[in-house]
């Protein structure tokens, strides 16, 4: 399994900007694939739309043969409910769709994601040779997501493999994520300094008003700098790292270079911890899990950097939009104080990951109207779902209480693992906020706001607001540590004028 440019390969599905385009790739032994003749192509599903083939009966085609639906579309951007009707209007629970020039079954329906993501009966695997159009070598050499799914991490393993890895996240994470326990503690108070900081730096050059991009000068850099501190010693603090990581979210042309960099960093961070374990996130893996490799470790951290740097800062982002927005009920939530409940509301109208990368069928299953085939690829998709009668007609629009029973987490023998890490940094980055600021407001319409176009992430390129500060000092931003918990660095001055926070902006020219 290729390990070189694995950040960027995780990355890379949430940025499709920064993916490498090669035209010859090794398969998975050794062969070099050849770039598909237009034959081969258009049984990966170059069908046009319009065309007159078949669209949902039984003993339909196979789903080569298919019309496809693009998946990415203005509609799908911008206007998702409008575009998943359609869908649902005209396939039912599932629908086929051209994922970047492949084809792939798009399940739309709650209870059939739910069916998926359990997988009670065993029929999906996550690993990328279980894909019949892989292993005959027939997907595009080139195809923007195959980094994605060659990326070898936990998310495309299955059975004993699979529960190896989560049993070294499980315990890996419990440090940060049991609150009691003092690396949880301390990564709060580090958190909240961040943000702290960058608000301060973000509201400095306009006085008590201003204009700002929520998404890069806050959501964006604050998830950078708990990834150094995950990471451990060394990497806590490394300006290069997160600038990096940084490069490789913002997928400028340097992005490649960049995420080269960074995979050898995170290596070289994994490595020395083999060598000596300390108090961090990779030490606690290896502790939990001591036959890990080096290369494994760098995967799982690589995996990590874009659920940490990209996934949890599209999720701050995505809550303080629905709070401007105020149509989803987050505003309420958070003005009666309700902050998780805020961020539950978010993530259910506007999951991080509209779609969670790849599962393909062991076996012929029947779906909604279709007949999957082995070896078919299936793209679940929560955003969807949440969308879904079946779904929406079970919490009443003015309950307090947003149903906990959305898949933004997903579900079943995959599910998140760092759901309580992600939340919590969360909550501290919308609570600093709306506390620092008296007003916040959007400085573009709701219907105006740029939207990623990516397969799998659901998040805004820019959050651009007006803001008043509120009066008076901030809060200090940590209570002091008891006497038994590690003793707390040194926190520099907000207006520290080499503070971390401010490094890292510079560095980003924000
Ligand atoms: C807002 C942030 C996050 C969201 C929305 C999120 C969501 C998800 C989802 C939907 C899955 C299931 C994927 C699938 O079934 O295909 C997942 C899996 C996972 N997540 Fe998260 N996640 C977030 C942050 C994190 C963080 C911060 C970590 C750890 C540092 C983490 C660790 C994991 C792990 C280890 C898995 C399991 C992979 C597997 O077994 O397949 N997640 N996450």
């Amino acid at each position: 399994m290729r390990t070189s440019s694995s950040v960027g390969a995780l990355l890379a599905s949430h940025t499709q900007r920064n993916v490498a385009i090669r035209t010859r790739r090794e398969d998975h032994l050794g062969r070099f694939r050849h770039k598909p003749t237009s034959r081969e192509r258009s049984l990966l599903g170059f069908v046009p739309v319009d065309s007159q083939k078949p669209r949902a009966e039984p003993g339909h085609p196979p789903l080569e043969a298919l019309a496809v639906q693009p998946l990415l579309n203005r509609d799908y951007e911008s206007r998702p409910a409008v575009f998943y009707e359609r869908l649902r209007a005209e396939y039912g629970p599932v629908a086929p769709v051209d994922v970047l020039g492949v084809p792939a079954w798009l399940v739309i329906g709650y209870s059939q994601t739910l069916d998926i993501l359990r997988d009670t009966r065993g029929i999906w695997s996550r690993r990328v040779d279980a894909w019949r159009a892989y292993r005959e070598g027939a997907v595009p050499a080139d195809w923007p997501m195959l980094p994605v799914v060659e990326s070898g991490n936990s998310g495309f393993r299955d059975g004993a493999d699979s529960t190896r890895l989560r049993a070294a996240w499980s315990e890996g994470l419990r440090p940060f994520q049991d609150r009691s326990r003092t690396e949880a503690k301390a990564l709060e108070r580090a958190v909240r300094q961040y943000a702290d900081e960058l608000i301060t730096v973000l509201a400095e050059s306009s006085g008590r008003t201003g204009w700002a991009d929520l998404s890069a000068q806050y959501a964006r850099p604050l998830p950078l700098m708990v990834i150094g501190r995950l990471l451990g010693d060394g990497a806590d603090g490394d300006d290069e790292l997160i600038i990096d990581l940084w490069r490789v979210m913002d997928a400028g042309p340097d992005a490649q270079e960049a995420s080269d960099r960074l995979t050898a960093r995170v290596a070289g961070v994994c490595a020395a911890r083999v060598d000596k374990p300390g108090a961090d996130l990779p030490s606690y893996m290896l502790a939990a899990a001591p036959d890990l490799t080096a290369d494994e470790l760098t995967r799982e951290m690589a995996m990590m950097t874009g659920l940490v740097g990209d996934v949890t800062g599209t999720l701050i982002c995505n809550t303080i939009t629905e709070v401007l927005i105020g149509e989803t009920g987050a505003r309420d939530s958070l003005s009666a104080g309700m902050i998780q409940e805020a961020i539950n509301r978010a993530t259910a109208a506007n999951p991080p990951m509209a779609n969670l990368a790849f599962r393909w069928a062991k076996a012929d299953v029947r779906v909604g109207r279709f007949q999957i085939a082995a070896g078919d690829p299936v793209l679940v998709s929560p955003a969807a779902a949440h969308l879904d009668p079946a779904f929406t007609r079970t919490s009443a629009p003015d309950s307090i209480y947003s149903s906990r029973a959305h898949l933004a987490w997903g579900a079943g023998p995959h599910a998140c693992l760092g759901r309580d890490l992600a939340t919590t940094v969360t909550t501290i980055a919308v609570e600093r906020l709306f506390e620092r600021f008296s007003a916040l407001r959007l400085a573009l319409p709701a219907d105006q706001l740029p939207w990623r176009s990516s397969p799998l992430m659901r998040g805004l390129r820019s959050l651009p607001v007006t803001f008043e500060l509120a009066a008076g000092p901030p809060e200090p931003p940590a209570r002091p540590a008891p006497a038994d918990e590690e003793p707390e660095r040194e926190a520099p001055p907000e207006d520290e004028p080499n503070s971390l926070a401010r490094r890292v902006l510079r560095m980003m020219r924000l």
